[in-house]
């Protein structure tokens, strides 16, 4: 198989293409080459890399062609954030691919209503990450569904790995909430901190990403949740980490209103977006039809960043 992957050296790539390499594909990996993967992997020396700046070239109306031109079977799309975006890729690729995959994300569903919420469920998206990826979504899956083109969705959670900040209890990403944590200090939570978060862990989405190649037949015209096993609560998210550290949990809880005023407005505005979803997200599906079996829980996928954070003096340790 001759696979490109579009933008294969993020937090996902960093795992996907060395996975593809070690199946036997033939890897293109388009990028801007403006960073590198978190980790080194001797599989890189096997990748051919491409730069493109896909913005400039969707400008010229060139990107789709330029990725139809490098004759692939399977299209990797880990960097489409618009439904113009998506259609003008399908539109270029249309009878040269075997398989096309995006990812995509649990956003797509906005507020969780029925948990643990399954993909078959409506989406009810809010905020223009969310609708956009919903609506990219929904043409892929109905082009797949007509016959018309091979595509398959990802949806994974909040991404978690050593090399990058993380979402931490309070659902936003400032760094010290660990270090205070660690220090044995309280930290306030908003509202009961029963509102939930689901991580999982970069190499697990590329597990995932596997899976739907080689389940092909039944990953044709579907998505698939690409979580943890299990979503936390904020609270039983601190409470994990003040056990991680050695210390007894030292939590307050306080009504939005008030909860938002002791943090900046990046804070707050982080945590209202990951808390208005609250996701929490079944694996089912994937397990079934893709053979998902995250290696990954949620703690033990934050815990790994965490000491890579740590080791870097990003959080203080005590
Ligand atoms: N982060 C999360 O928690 C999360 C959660 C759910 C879903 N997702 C989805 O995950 C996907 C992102 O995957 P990721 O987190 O692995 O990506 P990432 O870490 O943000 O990496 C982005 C990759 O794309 C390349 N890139 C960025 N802009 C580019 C451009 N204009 N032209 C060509 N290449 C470009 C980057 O390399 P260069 O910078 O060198 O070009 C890099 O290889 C998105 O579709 C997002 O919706 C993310």
């Amino acid at each position: 198989m001759r696979t490109v992957i579009i933008g294969g050296t993020g937090h996902v790539g960093t795992y996907l293409t060395p996975r593809l390499v070690e199946a036997g594909h033939e890897v293109i990996c388009v990028s801007r080459q403006q960073r590198e993967p978190y980790q080194p992997h001797a599989a890189w020396q096997l990748v051919q890399r491409v730069h493109l700046d896909r913005a400039a070239e969707e400008q010229a109306g060139v990107f789709g062609q330029r990725i139809r031109d490098m004759q692939p079977d399977i299209v990797i799309d880990m960097i489409c954030f618009t439904l113009d975006s998506a259609k003008h890729l399908v539109e270029a690729l249309r009878g040269q691919v075997r398989h096309f995959l995006h990812c995509g994300t649990i956003w797509a569903h906005g507020h969780s209503e029925r948990v643990p919420t399954t993909e078959d469920q409506p989406r009810r998206p809010f905020g223009e990450y969310g609708i956009q990826k919903a609506a990219i979504e929904d043409f892929l899956l109905g082009e797949a569904r007509r016959g018309d083109f091979p595509a398959t969705v990802l949806m994974p959670g909040h991404i978690v790995g050593p090399g990058w900040n993380i979402l931490n209890p309070q659902g936003n990403f400032n760094p010290q909430v660990f270090s205070r944590i660690a220090r044995g200090e309280e930290l306030a939570l908003p509202n009961f901190g029963l509102e939930t978060v689901h991580h999982v862990h970069a190499d697990d989405v590329a597990q995932a990403f596997m899976g739907a190649i080689m389940h092909w037949s039944a990953a044709v015209g579907e998505s698939f949740h690409t979580v943890s096993p299990q979503a936390l609560s904020l609270r039983g998210y601190a409470e994990a980490v003040y056990a991680w550290f050695g210390q007894q949990p030292k939590l307050a809880f306080l009504p939005w209103e008030e909860w938002r005023k002791t943090v900046s407005g990046d804070e707050a505005a982080a945590t209202w977006d990951h808390i208005a979803h609250s996701p929490n997200c079944s694996i089912d599906k994937a397990r079934r039809l893709i053979g998902y079996q995250p290696r990954y829980t949620s703690l033990q996928g934050v815990f790994e960043a965490v000491e890579w954070l740590i080791a870097r003096k990003m959080i203080e340790a005590g």
